[in-house]
């Protein structure tokens, strides 16, 4: 049996003292951790125009914005708040790309009024702009160019039947006709198409897809090819080598570029590859019991703090940062909301001992900001670790945060 994660975070950095500073469950993340990512990603891009796009509804943070900001990114917003958030963190609203999905025309509005980059993926709401701005606010528009995703051949042409995310290729014609009868001036041709890409072909391929639209296009200053690139995370899965994809994309892109007759910018818009496993959440393991089957560790954190695992059965490396000599020994790593509440199964671990301290991997992305007060429990706290300092960017929950908007009517 062996434990096989190895993490740098536990290596690095003082994780128990800042436990102790900080009390468990505790989010933390390493902003040197999250710079690498950065400069990984650009090293492949060496002649285009790229331009990063934090996708902040993975880590949804004031601070980590501020961060994204100081090494010089913009922002991927889905939502107004978001916006607000990027624009209280600094970022001009040109740098912010607003993509929201099924949406009511008010929030483009207020998108539009805010001065963001405003990026349409319906007819519907493609209509209502081309109505009421025409010419006088630029858009991009987000495509489904129905290009293979996923990695299993049998799962593509369903899971394109059924995502509900962008113009379909199929309505190109449509959104010609609104753009000439509009003057509309579409400056970006966006083709994110599924989260969780595991190979480069995926772009490599669909790239030429996203360039033959956009040459349907007068004005366009940016092909924008999303986010969805999937992490080393330790499952076994094959992952993007993303060095190797800028240089081969590079050089399609410049190609593009010389056909287009214009040199265009490059956008991508990287959540979980650039802050995914740059966080850890911390617990402690609080109780101990078998069921006569299993062994069961149970920890001070559920799925309300980190539901991947549940939601999309996504694996998570798991470590004893306390007893890292101890004894190898599977266990089921639960959590304590009353539910099923699974972590991992038959998980390999240096023998766990109550008040141990647990480390759950690639906790950066998708897990504080999808995680919940279900059961009364309160959020945990988050850290940020810049500059060998633990500082705090959001505090643990507290009992007032959990009835505040609750509003006690008169019962007789
Ligand atoms: C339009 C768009 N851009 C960017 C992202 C970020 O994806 P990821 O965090 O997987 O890079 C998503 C995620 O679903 C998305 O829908």
């Amino acid at each position: 049996m062996e434990q096989k994660e190895k993490n740098f975070f536990i290596q690095e950095i003082d994780v128990e003292h800042i436990c102790r500073e900080f009390g468990t469950p505790l989010f933390v993340y390493d902003a040197d951790h999250i710079f690498n990512q950065i400069q990984t990603f650009q090293k492949g891009f060496e002649k285009g125009d790229l331009k990063i796009k934090f996708a902040c509804k993975s880590l949804t943070s004031l601070s980590v914005m501020k961060l994204m900001k100081s090494y010089g990114t913009g922002l991927d917003t889905v939502s107004i708040p978001e916006i607000k958030m990027g624009l209280m963190a600094g970022f001009a609203p040109d740098q912010i790309v607003f993509t929201p999905n099924c949406v009511d025309f008010s929030e483009i509005e207020q998108g539009v009024d805010l001065g963001v980059r405003i990026n349409i993926e319906n007819i519907s709401n493609l209509e209502k702009f081309a109505l009421k701005y025409g010419r006088s606010v630029p858009c991009s528009i987000r495509l489904n160019p129905h290009v293979a995703a996923q990695q299993h051949a049998s799962k593509v042409e369903e899971w394109h039947k059924q995502s509900k995310f962008g113009i379909s290729a199929f309505e190109l014609e449509t959104v010609k006709q609104i753009e000439a009868s509009y003057n509309l001036d579409i400056q970006g041709i966006h083709i994110h198409s599924s989260s969780v890409i595991m190979s480069s072909e995926v772009f490599i391929n669909g790239a030429p897809v996203g360039f033959d639209i956009a040459m349907g296009f007068k004005n366009v200053e940016f092909i924008d090819f999303g986010g969805g690139i999937k992490l080393d995370v330790g499952d076994g899965n094959k992952v993007i080598d993303v060095v190797d994809l800028g240089k081969k994309l590079d050089v399609k892109f410049q190609e593009f570029c010389t056909a287009y007759g214009r040199k265009l910018e490059l956008w991508f818009e990287p959540g979980r590859y650039l802050v995914g496993n740059s966080g850890v959440l911390f617990a402690e393991c609080v109780v101990r019991k078998t069921n006569g089957y299993k062994e069961f560790i149970g920890l001070n954190t559920g799925f309300n703090h980190l539901i991947r695992p549940m939601f999309y059965n996504a694996y998570h490396g798991i470590i004893n940062v306390s007893n890292p000599d101890g004894d190898l020994k599977p266990y089921n790593v639960v959590g304590n909301i009353c539910e099923i509440d699974t972590f991992a199964k038959d998980r390999v671990l240096n023998e766990v001992r109550e008040k141990d301290l647990i480390a759950i991997l690639s906790a950066g992305a998708y897990c504080y900001s999808m995680a919940s007060t279900y059961n009364s429990r309160y959020r945990p706290a988050e850290v940020l670790v810049i500059n060998g300092k633990a500082k705090l960017i959001r505090k643990r929950d507290t009992f007032e945060d959990l009835i505040r908007n609750q509003v006690e009517i008169d019962i007789s």
